[in-house]
């Protein structure tokens, strides 16, 4: 079992520093903290959910809170076995970590080395790129294609160059919202160079609506080098909960397994189990109402000419036309939080689906900057 003290120990403080990057680097809020911000911001920062955990979660938690003062290890054996049955998996073919960030962490601790890189695109989202450097790890980072989209032939072809590595594709992309098809995931599966695993982030698939997004979990019951990793944070809305899991063969999971900390929160794991009980009305009813919100953006954009990529997370990149830097300095202010920059995509504002009455004040907010 990695602890946090034995973790600084074999790493060094600046690979532990990096295990804190996600809390720092994403908990926007620091950023942009001052005490002249609005009381009522609306945060479209983190890519939150604002719905928030289902109500038999809450229900979940409160029956367990007094009895948080044990580990409950005794249990945990069926916890898993429910969150693997979730997804048509064994228990053996599964890892829970605190979020999918730490699934993420050990994957990449586990299939890169000093000659055995990070493959993804740039701009993916952050953590495994930043854990990988803090490693020491080398990592390779491809250009999108002109539509925003991963170029999958060129991640092969980096990971074969370089005689094997860990290839990382976030699907949905953060920050891009724009997917992989299953053709061409298809293609990359079959195409693996030797000493390569395929690690797929799919911490948003579930808000996709596109036919060609398909989850990337198949591959891991035929047994191939794919690593699979998702995460209760999202359409779930428990982010401050901190559950996610990796999917992979059994084989891989061993690797996995003694690189993460330990069993998640008992509180979050029966609001896991709870939610997973009415799993298919949660996910339904949430992926619909994103939907909407959504498309009323999307054609609300379309209507004002303004350039975005097509959504398929519950997130969208909106072109403003100039430095988004300056969107990002002054919305705030005016009570709206939009995500950081995200360069080399200089112009591209990213910005969290809210509900409805934060969707209509960010359209106020923005178009107020956008005319300036
Ligand atoms: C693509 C992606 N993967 C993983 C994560 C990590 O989230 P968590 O650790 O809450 O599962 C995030 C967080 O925003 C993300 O955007």
């Amino acid at each position: 079992m990695l602890t946090r003290r034995n973790f600084a120990a074999r790493f060094g403080l600046a690979a532990a520093t990096a295990r804190l990057l996600p809390e720092m680097a994403y908990a926007q809020r620091a950023a942009i903290n001052g005490s002249d911000l609005p009381k009522d911001m609306v945060w479209l920062n983190a890519n939150e959910n604002p719905a928030g955990p289902p109500p038999v979660s809450l229900a979940a938690m409160q029956q367990a809170l007094p009895t948080s003062g044990r580990y409950h290890y005794q249990e945990f054996r069926e916890i898993y076995a429910t969150i693997a049955k979730s997804e048509d998996l064994s228990s053996n073919q599964i890892v829970t970590g605190c979020g999918s960030s730490e699934v993420l962490h050990t994957s990449v601790d586990a299939f890169t080395s000093s000659t055995r890189p990070l493959i993804s695109v740039s701009p993916a989202y952050e953590g495994p790129i930043e854990l990988a450097r803090a490693l020491g790890r080398p990592v390779i980072l491809t250009k999108l294609r002109e539509d925003y989209t991963a170029d999958v032939r060129m991640l092969a072809e980096e990971a074969d160059k370089a005689h094997g590595g860990l290839i990382y594709v976030c699907n949905p992309n953060n920050p891009t919202s724009a997917i992989t098809t299953a053709k061409e995931i298809d293609w990359l599966v079959a195409n693996l160079p030797a000493n390569t695993t395929l690690l797929v982030d799919e911490a948003y698939l579930h808000f996709g609506e596109s036919p060609d997004l398909k989850t990337a979990l198949p591959y891991v019951r035929q047994g191939k080098d794919v690593i699979v990793t998702r995460t209760f944070s999202k359409i779930y809305g428990m982010a401050g909960l901190r559950v996610g899991f990796a999917a992979a063969r059994p084989d891989i999971i061993e690797r996995l397994t003694p690189l993460r900390m330990n069993v998640i929160s008992i509180v979050s794991a029966r609001a896991v189990v709870a939610a997973l009980g009415d799993r298919e009305n949660i996910v339904r009813e949430r992926r619909a109402s994103l939907g909407h919100t959504r498309r009323e953006l999307c054609a609300w954009l379309r209507e004002h000419n303004v350039k975005f990529i097509e959504p398929q997370a519950n997130f969208i990149m909106i072109d403003v036309g100039r430095n988004a830097r300056e969107f990002i300095n002054t919305m705030p202010r005016m009570g709206v939080a939009p995500g950081r920059p995200f360069p080399p995509l200089d112009n591209l504002l990213r910005v969290t689906i809210g509900t409805d009455p934060e969707m209509a004040k960010f359209r106020d907010v923005f178009w107020k900057v956008y005319k300036t």
